[in-house]
């Protein structure tokens, strides 16, 4: 069969990395990709939220199976236009996506569901708002939309929640993003993703992982997308795993359903946990980035098997088998970002690194010009290793790192540090 993943980082690298290992796959497209899955697959020039051309490729490729990445198409409804075509799509319709579309649905979801989550209210008139985060003080003020993983803004005072309504509800900062602000309370504790395959009424958890949102060592300055994983969180035992999916995911999946909103796909949570008790962040509908760099890795079942289980409802009869090697991502980003950061770098001694043992070398913004692989992007690439042990698997992500060059680079020392024994792990 002919397999379509859309999207073009270090996320859709590592999905068609997988896809290709699958013994039912002919040939993997990927639309429009970046020139590291140009190795794996057939890079298509069409934008992943381009969705008539997407939808006409498909059926002019014979493309059995899609694979959707990044959230834009699905909020746009990029499963609808295909099922109204006939394919056979991975991923939520229009009407679920909505639960990372809109974080006022998805807090007022979780209310409906008995979802652990924080404290909250919804506005959308400024003055309400503004008056409410005066007296509330430290909080967290979210724009409702999407927001590219900007909208997000951590309070510690009264007067830092105030500029941040006045950002998101006044100057509109984010456009009709912004139309609603959500004030929550400020939770505090560890932060975990834990994404689970869904058909619409069986979910299956895969094994959890932490990401690094801060841009500097030691959890300093500002939001990222994301600057390295590692899987599994030290604390996440069996009976964590049984707690996730009993109160969140399990909750999730019949809510949905009730409300005629069928969730088929990846439902990413991002949880809090302190202790024994866990609540919900947010809600995403698609695989992490760079969470599916540490995670995929370690699935040893079918990828492409799990996606047509969800599409066609039959999860329930598939186990999920996981490696029990962890496994680190490190991503080396651009001079500058999260902010305005440099591109056309040259990139060197990919080779090399890839050849490393145990380490795949994820494409995230890269691009070709003259022959020669630049940067592109903000990440540019997610250096990743499997080992024996997460110390072992963290040693030689950053090995390979140490092979890699290109002018302003820059990267964390210390992820998956959290995980080593001395540090609290386990
Ligand atoms: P979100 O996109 O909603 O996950 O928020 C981005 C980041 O903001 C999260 O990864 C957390 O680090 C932080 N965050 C979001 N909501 C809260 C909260 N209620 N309490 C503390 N931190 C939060
Ligand atoms: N790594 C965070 C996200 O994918 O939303």
């Amino acid at each position: 069969m002919n397999v379509l993943v859309v999207g073009s980082g270090g996320r859709e690298h590592a999905l068609v990395w997988k896809i290709r290992q699958s013994p039912q796959v002919g040939e993997v497209f990927c639309a429009p990709g970046n020139p590291g899955i140009a190795q794996l697959a057939e890079c298509v020039n069409i934008q992943a939220d381009d969705l008539p051309r997407l939808a006409e490729f498909a059926v002019h490729h014979q493309v059995d199976l899609t694979v959707v990445g990044p959230e834009g198409p699905l909020a746009l409804g990029i499963v609808d236009e295909f099922e109204a075509r006939g394919l056979k799509v991975f991923g939520p319709r229009k009407n679920a996506a909505v639960l990372e579309g809109s974080k006022a649905f998805a807090k007022e979801f979780m209310q409906r569901h008995g979802i652990p989550s924080a404290g909250f209210r919804v506005f959308s008139d400024a003055e309400a708002a503004q008056a409410f985060v005066k007296q509330k003080g430290r909080c967290v003020v979210k724009a409702d939309g999407l927001a590219a993983g900007k909208g997000v803004y951590v309070c510690q005072s009264a007067a830092e929640a105030l500029a941040a309504v006045q950002e998101i509800l006044v100057e509109k900062r984010f456009g009709d993003a912004g139309n609603q602000v959500i004030v929550e309370d400020l939770l505090e504790g560890q932060e975990v993703s834990v994404l689970a395959f869904c058909d619409g009424k069986t979910a299956r958890l895969m094994v959890s992982a932490q990401d690094h949102k801060r841009v500097f060592d030691g959890d300093q300055g500002p939001n990222t997308g994301g600057m390295g994983a590692y899987s599994p969180a030290p604390f996440a035992s069996p009976e964590f795993e049984r707690r996730v999916h009993a109160q969140v995911i399990a909750r999730a999946l019949e809510g949905m359903a009730k409300e005629g909103r069928a969730y088929k796909g990846v439902l990413y949570a991002g949880l809090m946990v302190s202790g024994t008790q866990v609540k919900v962040l947010e809600f995403n509908c698609r695989f992490g980035d760079p969470e599916t760099q540490v995670i995929l890795p370690r699935l040893e079942t079918d990828l492409v098997e799990v996606a047509l289980a969800c599409i066609e409802g039959r999860l329930d009869a598939v186990e999920l088998r996981w490696g029990s090697q962890p496994c680190c991502c490190v991503v080396l980003a651009s001079k500058g970002y999260p902010a305005a950061y440099e591109k056309g770098k040259e990139i060197s001694g990919l080779e090399r690194a890839g050849k490393q043992p145990n380490t795949l070398v994820f494409h995230a913004g890269t691009s070709l010009a003259d022959g020669k692989t630049v940067s592109s992007g903000g990440r540019v690439l997610g250096v990743t290793a499997l080992g024996k042990t997460i110390r072992e698997a963290i040693g030689q992500a950053y090995q390979a790192v140490a092979l890699i060059y290109f002018e302003g680079m820059h990267f964390r020392r210390d992820i998956g540090k959290a995980a080593l024994p001395q540090s609290g792990g386990h």
